[in-house]
């Protein structure tokens, strides 16, 4: 996920989106304009685009000089950061006790503290080496500006600009700096920077690897805090794995949660005739509470998922452009709450519990209070 596409940021739009589907069924537009889709089906031919009925579109290589391509580069830059990715997090397991302890005992204010600790988790594999001594600190403000749940709304138009061109400027000097050495990368911004040389100015290229702060430390972030926000609330019955938990997170709060893409030419969804140049949404989000495709679909239930994967479930987006982070995302949230509720017993304080609606579905801001299992047998004895 990246910052390319933005759906309009207005608290209300998911309110709006529900009461139009409970009123109109799963294909519908709304005043402001624009076709919105929760049926699973022609949701997947939409993000498949087999028939190239829309502008080729992926919001995780948009930049702003355009779409990163050809296709060859982008396929690479994802192949080679999961790999880097798998063996980063292979190689990490031993550093998870000590970051829960550091972001999250015992008590702390969510999403923020997830995503802070899935930066402090994953900076040595965004960026092992650099140049300027200013670039790690500039990121660290990325992720205080730009992907904290709220962020945006919270900076000014100017700070915003700002701190996009310093950041910008450091990483295509040290892309430049990369570029200039042999051997294979050493992180995902030489992943990135090998990946587009000598094609590409070293702008874009940071554009993208932005794309994988967002994607590893806003996108995973607060699915973490998600599953927590849901632990927290819910003991689930029996002996519910946890991937069974994260799933369950993710299909009642995906964190992308709204897809726009753009008609290239005329064509026809169901009933609704589509023009060139009208932007059409997958509302991922409506698709994983549809009636017809989930019992109960408004309820936390994660002993739902014990069969084959469910047709109403596209939490990674689908076809050639699905995510390719999606299973090392779920792996390491299963983990991460595996170290957590191993240990502690969590608890949940939530003032407002309507989530935060942005580029990213995020959850509200909510106390996570931890305490340990022994302590906690100790007090009910
Ligand atoms: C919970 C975490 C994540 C979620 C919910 C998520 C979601 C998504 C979605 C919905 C898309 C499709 C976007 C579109 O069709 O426009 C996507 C694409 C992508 N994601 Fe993720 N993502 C996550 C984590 C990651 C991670 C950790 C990586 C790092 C490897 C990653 C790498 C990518 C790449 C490279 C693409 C573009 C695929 C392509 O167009 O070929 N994502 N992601």
């Amino acid at each position: 996920m990246s910052n390319a596409w933005v759906p309009p940021l207005d608290d209300r739009l998911l309110e709006l989106l529900e009461t139009r589907f409970a009123e109109d069924g799963d294909l519908f537009t709304v005043a402001s304009g624009g076709l919105y889709v929760a049926d699973p089906w022609h949701a997947k031919q939409i993000l498949a685009n087999a028939e190239g009925h829309y502008v080729e579109h992926s919001d995780f290589f948009h930049t702003s000089a355009g779409v990163l391509g050809p296709r060859e580069i982008q396929q690479r830059i994802g192949r080679e950061a999961r790999e880097l990715l798998a063996g980063f997090i292979q190689s990490s397991a031993g550093r998870l006790d000590g970051l829960v302890e550091s972001h999250l005992w015992p008590s702390s204010r969510l999403p923020d503290a997830a995503n802070h600790l899935l930066a402090d988790y994953f900076r040595p594999a965004l960026l092992a080496t650099h140049t300027s001594s200013r670039l790690p600190a500039a990121l660290t403000d990325v992720v205080k500006h730009a992907v904290l749940a709220g962020a945006r709304e919270r900076r000014r138009r100017w700070q915003r600009a700002l701190l996009r061109r310093r950041a910008h400027g450091l990483l295509a000097a040290e892309i430049v700096a990369r570029r200039r050495e042999s051997g294979p990368a050493a992180d995902l911004l030489g992943v990135v920077a090998l990946a587009t040389a000598p094609t590409h100015p070293p702008e874009q290229a940071g554009e993208v690897f932005l794309s994988l702060l967002f994607a590893t430390t806003g996108s995973v972030g607060f699915l973490l805090a998600w599953s927590l926000f849901l632990l927290g609330q819910h003991e689930p019955p029996g002996q519910i794995p946890l991937s069974a938990t994260v799933r369950e997170a993710l299909r009642l709060w995906p964190v992308a949660w709204l897809f726009g893409r753009v008609a290239a030419r005329r064509h026809r969804i169901g009933p609704a005739v589509v023009e060139p140049g009208e932007t059409v949404s997958v509302c991922t989000y409506l698709v994983h509470r549809h009636p017809a495709h989930w019992p109960e679909p408004n309820t936390f239930q994660p002993q739902r998922w014990g069969g084959a994967n469910p047709a109403a479930f596209l939490p990674f987006g689908w076809g050639p452009h699905a995510c390719t982070g999606a299973a090392l995302s779920l792996g390491l949230v299963e983990e991460l709450l595996r170290v957590i509720t191993d240990r502690y017993h969590l608890s949940v304080a939530v003032d407002d519990p309507r989530p935060h609606t942005g580029p990213a579905l995020a959850p509200p801001e909510f106390v996570l209070s931890l305490s340990t299992r022994a302590q906690r047998g100790g007090e009910e004895r």
